[in-house]
C-alpha cells in the first residue's frame, strides 16, 4: 500500500549558534566510533533507539530502567545536544551522532537487547522506499546488531510506514505482534512512553499505530 499523500515529517531545530563548541562539553556522553560502542557499557543489556529527536523517550527509558544501558542514534546533532543537555545525573545513556544506515555496517555483532524506532520518517514516495529505517535490508541488520530474541518496537502515525513494515516483516518470515491500530486504547501498550511527535500527532486526533517483533 502506498499513501503518496502523506506529508514528509520535519521537525524544526532553530540553528544553534557555535554548535560543534558546544557539543564538545559533553564528548562524555558522545561515542564517535560506531565500531567500539561495546567498550563504553558496563555488562547491563544495551538498548537501541534510532531516531531519538530530541531524546525524551530515551531519557525517560534511562530514568525508569537504571539496571540497563541506553544508546540513542540521532541524526541530527542539534537534537543530540539537547538530549545530551537533559542527562543530568544518569550513568546509563549515551548518544552518536550520524546516518544510521551508514553507521550500522561498522557496528559489533549481538550488541543490544532492544530497539526502538519511534515515528521514523516515512518517506512517503515509493521511490524513496529504501530510505525507510524498516527497509528489509536494515530490518537483516538490526538482527546482527541484535541478540537473538530481542524485542523491537515501532510506533508510528503513518499507514504507509506501518504497512511497508508490515509487509517487509512478512517477506522476511517474522511475526509481528501487539499490533495495533489505536495505541492508546491497547491495554497491550499501557506502559506506553509517549515521545513529542506521538503528542503532536495525537493531539490532532490521529491514531497512533505500533507493532513489535523479536530479532533473530
Ligand atoms: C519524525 S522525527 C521523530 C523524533 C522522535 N523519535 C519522536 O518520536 O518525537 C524522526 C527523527 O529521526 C531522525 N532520523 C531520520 N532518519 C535517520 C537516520 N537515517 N539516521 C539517524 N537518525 C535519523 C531525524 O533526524 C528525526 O530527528
Amino acid at each position: 500500500m502506498e499513501l503518496t499523500t502523506e506529508r514528509v515529517y520535519w521537525m524544526r531545530v532553530r540553528k544553534i549558534k557555535n554548535l560543534e563548541q558546544k557539543i564538545k562539553a559533553y564528548d562524555h556522553l558522545l561515542l564517535k566510533n560506531p565500531g567500539t560502542i561495546g567498550q563504553h557499557f558496563d555488562q547491563k543489556s544495551l538498548e537501541l533507539e534510532i531516531g531519538f529527536g530530541k531524546g525524551d523517550f530515551l531519557l525517560e527509558m534511562a530514568r525508569r530502567h537504571p539496571e540497563r544501558n541506553f544508546l540513542g542514534i540521532e541524526r541530527s546533532s542539534a537534537f543530540a545536544l539537547k538530549a545530551m543537555r537533559e542527562v543530568g545525573d544518569l550513568d546509563n545513556i549515551r548518544f552518536m551522532t550520524g546516518n544510521v544506515q551508514n553507521l550500522l555496517p561498522l557496528m559489533e555483532d549481538n550488541l543490544f537487547s532492544g530497539l526502538y524506532l519511534n515515528f521514523s520518517d516515512p518517506w512517503p514516495k515509493p521511490r524513496h522506499y529504501k530510505r525507510r529505517l524498516t527497509y528489509r535490508q536494515l530490518l537483516l541488520d538490526y538482527d546482527r546488531i541484535l541478540k537473538p530474541g530481542s524485542l523491537v518496537q515501532i510506533k508510528t502515525d503513518s499507514k504507509t510506514l506501518f504497512a511497508f513494515t508490515l509487509e517487509e516483516l512478512f517477506a522476511l518470515k517474522k511475526q509481528a505482534f501487539d499490533v495495533t491500530l489505536d495505541l492508546h486504547g491497547d491495554a497491550r501498550w499501557k506502559e506506553n512512553i509517549p515521545t513529542i511527535y506521538e503528542e503532536k500527532f495525537s493531539a490532532q486526533g490521529k491514531s497512533i499505530l505500533g507493532l513489535r517483533y523479536r530479532s533473530e
